[in-house]
C-alpha cells in the first residue's frame, strides 16, 4: 500500500532581510553573498515567531489544502534542530496549537535531511496502518542558533516552516522509495552543541553557546558527492532514470552546490527547482518550502515524478522519489 501527499502549506516569518542589511552586522557585502551562495534575502523570525509557531501555521495551511481536520491526524512529526524547547518537542507544541488531540507527536533530528527522513518514516507508518494520516513538518528558526559575529555562517541561513499531510494512496501515485544515509565520523565539519552542561564534569571547553559551526569548503565538497551518489543509487534501485524525473526539488543550501548537481545529473536548470535566493538555507524546512513554492508556481502537476535530495549536519543525506 502506498502513501501520498494530500496537502501542503508553508509559513515564513514576517521580516525579510536583504543581504545589504547584513552588511551592517558583519564584514560582508551583497556582492560576496550573491556570488558565493546565490542568496539575496532570507526570512528572520521576530517576536512570537518561534519554530513551533511557524510550524503550527504551516500545518493549518497544509490541513486546509488536504481538506483534513486536525482531529483526523494520527501522528505529527516535526523535523527540526531549532525548537526553543528541548522538552516538550516542537511537535507536541504544534499538537497543542492546532488541536490534533488524536495524534502522538515527536521531533526528528537529522538536520537539513530531517524532512526526507520524516517523510520516509511517515510512509512506513502509513504502510503498516493505511487509515493513518500523518502531518510531516520541517520547521526552523536557524537565526536563533547562529553566531551573528561569524560572517562564514550567519549569512547563509533563514527561518521558515512547511508541512505536508500524508495518507494512504488509492492508486499508483505517492512515495516510491528512498535512499537515506549518515556518517557520524564527520560531525566536526558541521555541528551545533546543545546548551552548556550544568554538570561540571560534562562541561565542554569549546561549547560557546549552541552556535552552528561549519567548515564551509569541506561541507560543500561532501554535499555534492553524497547527494549525487544517493540519487544515482536510488534511481538505479528504483529501475528509473533521470529522464523519467519531472522535477528535482533539492535542499536549498547554496546555488553553487545546486549548479554542481545539475552538472552531475546532466540535466537542464528548468528540471531543477531553486528558491535559495529568497529563503537562504532553512535546514529541515528547505525541501518542503521548495515543494510548496513549486506547487504554487505550477511547476508540479499530479502524476509528476518528483526527486528530493538533501545533505546536512551529522552528516546526514539522502534522496527520495514520489509520484505527486
Ligand atoms: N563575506 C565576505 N567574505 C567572506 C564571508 C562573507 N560573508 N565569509 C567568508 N568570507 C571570506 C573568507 O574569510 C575568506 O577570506 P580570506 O581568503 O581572506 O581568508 C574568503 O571569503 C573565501 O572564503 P572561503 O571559505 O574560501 O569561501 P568559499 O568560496 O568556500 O565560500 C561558503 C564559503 C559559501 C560557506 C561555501 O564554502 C559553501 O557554500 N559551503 C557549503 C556550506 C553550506 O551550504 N552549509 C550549509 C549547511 S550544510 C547544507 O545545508 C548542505
Amino acid at each position: 500500500m502506498g502513501s501520498v501527499v494530500y496537502g501542503i502549506g508553508s509559513c515564513s516569518p514576517k521580516r525579510l532581510v536583504a543581504n545589504r542589511q547584513l552588511e551592517k552586522i558583519v564584514d560582508t557585502s551583497d556582492e560576496w553573498i550573491r556570488t558565493r551562495t546565490g542568496i539575496e534575502t532570507r526570512y528572520i523570525a521576530g517576536a512570537n515567531e518561534q519554530t513551533y509557531v511557524l510550524a503550527a501555521e504551516a500545518a493549518r495551511r497544509a490541513l486546509l489544502d488536504a481538506d483534513c481536520s486536525a482531529e483526523q491526524i494520527g501522528i505529527i512529526i516535526v523535523a527540526t534542530i531549532t525548537s526553543h524547547t528541548q522538552m516538550p518537542s516542537a511537535a507536541c507544541l504544534v499538537q497543542g496549537e492546532i488541536g490534533a488531540q488524536n495524534a502522538f507527536a515527536f521531533d526528528l533530528n537529522a538536520a537539513c535531511s530531517g524532512f526526507l527522513y520524516a517523510v520516509d518514516l511517515a510512509h512506513r507508518y502509513i504502510q503498516s496502518d493505511p487509515s493513518l494520516k500523518v502531518l510531516v513538518i520541517g520547521a526552523e528558526t536557524m537565526s536563533s542558533r547562529l553566531d551573528w559575529q561569524d560572517r562564514n555562517t550567519c549569512i547563509l541561513f533563514g527561518d521558515g516552516a512547511a508541512a505536508v499531510v500524508m495518507g494512504q494512496s488509492e492508486n499508483d501515485r505517492g512515495f516510491i522509495g528512498s535512499n537515506l544515509q549518515s556518517d557520524g565520523r564527520l560531525w566536526p565539519l558541521l555541528y551545533m552543541y546543545g546548551p552548556q552542561s550544568s554538570n561540571p564534569d560534562l562541561r565542554l571547553a569549546d561549547n560557546d553557546g549552541s552556535y552552528l559551526r561549519m567548515e564551509g569548503k569541506e561541507v560543500f565538497r561532501h554535499a555534492v558527492v553524497a547527494m549525487a551518489d544517493s540519487v544515482h543509487t536510488l534511481l538505479e534501485d528504483s529501475g528509473l532514470a533521470m529522464d523519467d524525473v519531472s522535477l528535482v526539488v533539492p535542499h536549498q543550501a547554496n546555488i553553487r552546490i545546486l549548479h554542481k548537481l545539475i552538472e552531475k545529473f546532466q540535466i537542464t536548470e528548468d528540471k531543477f527547482f531553486i528558491n535559495v535566493a529568497r529563503y537562504g538555507n532553512t535546514s529541515a524546512a528547505s525541501i518542503p518550502l521548495a515543494l510548496d513554492d513549486a506547487c504554487r508556481q505550477g511547476r508540479i502537476a499530479e502524476n509528476d515524478l518528483i526527486l528530493l535530495c538533501s545533505f546536512g549536519g551529522g552528516f546526514t543525506w539522502g534522496s527520495a522519489l514520489m509520484k505527486w
